[in-house]
């Protein structure tokens, strides 16, 4: 591939979209390379998975802040995506809120996905929230970042039955399955080019 289009993904967790994300990439489904995988968590098993398929793979301390990464994390992090010249960064359960000088370094080339249909339930836990709230149907949603809570344009959207006998662990889990299917998807579309942005509206120029 000449000049592939470079993808930095950021995980704080098990990584199963990370794995969906490389096996689509492998199997030629995303036309693209995984350049960098960072981490805020050490033992995350994003970044053991990532070293498995010989992916260049990076804890980076994220500092004293639960929910938001410090100033010098947030440097090292904006570094570290730099020199690996990354086009789209990819946030595949990513648990901190990222802010101003990290937006501003990626305007537009963040994306994350949310096990939710935004605008429903954004933030933590959104397969328990869907429960507690009786919806019928839930799902995972694939969004732009910008400065709020899960709230930039939205690129996709998969929706997922909620069952009468459905647990938190249930749901959570056929959403997962959703999102396996959902993120490559929508990444093979912005590594191909094929989205375009008009106010908050996402335009899919092929699918
Ligand atoms: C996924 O369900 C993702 O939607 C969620 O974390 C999980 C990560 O799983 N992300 C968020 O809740 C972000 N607000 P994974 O580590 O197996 O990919």
């Amino acid at each position: 591939m000449n000049n592939p289009f470079r993808i930095g993904i950021l995980g704080s967790g098990q990584g199963s979209n990370f794995m969906a994300l490389a096996d689509a990439v492998a199997a030629g489904k995303i036309p693209a390379q995984i350049a960098l995988v960072l981490s805020d968590v050490e033992a995350a098993g994003i970044l053991t998975h990532a070293r498995h398929r010989q992916i260049p793979a990076q804890f980076i301390a994220p500092g004293p802040f639960r929910t938001k990464l410090d100033e010098a994390a947030e440097r090292a992090f904006v570094a570290a995506l730099q020199a690996a010249q990354v086009d789209l960064i990819v946030l595949a359960g990513f648990m901190r809120v990222l802010k101003g000088d990290f937006l501003r370094a990626f305007a537009g080339r963040i994306v994350n996905i949310h096990p939710s249909l935004l605008p429903c339930f954004p933030g933590l836990q959104s397969w328990k929230q869907a429960l507690d709230h009786g919806v019928k149907v839930a799902g995972c949603t694939v969004h732009f970042v910008d400065a709020g809570v899960d709230s930039g344009a939205i690129i996709g959207q998969s929706a997922v039955p909620v069952l009468d006998n459905d647990t938190p662990e249930t749901l959570h889990q056929r959403i997962h399955a959703a999102e396996h299917e959902l993120y490559p998807r929508c990444v093979a579309a912005l590594a191909r080019r094929e989205i375009s942005v008009v106010g908050r509206r996402v335009i899919w120029r092929k699918s």
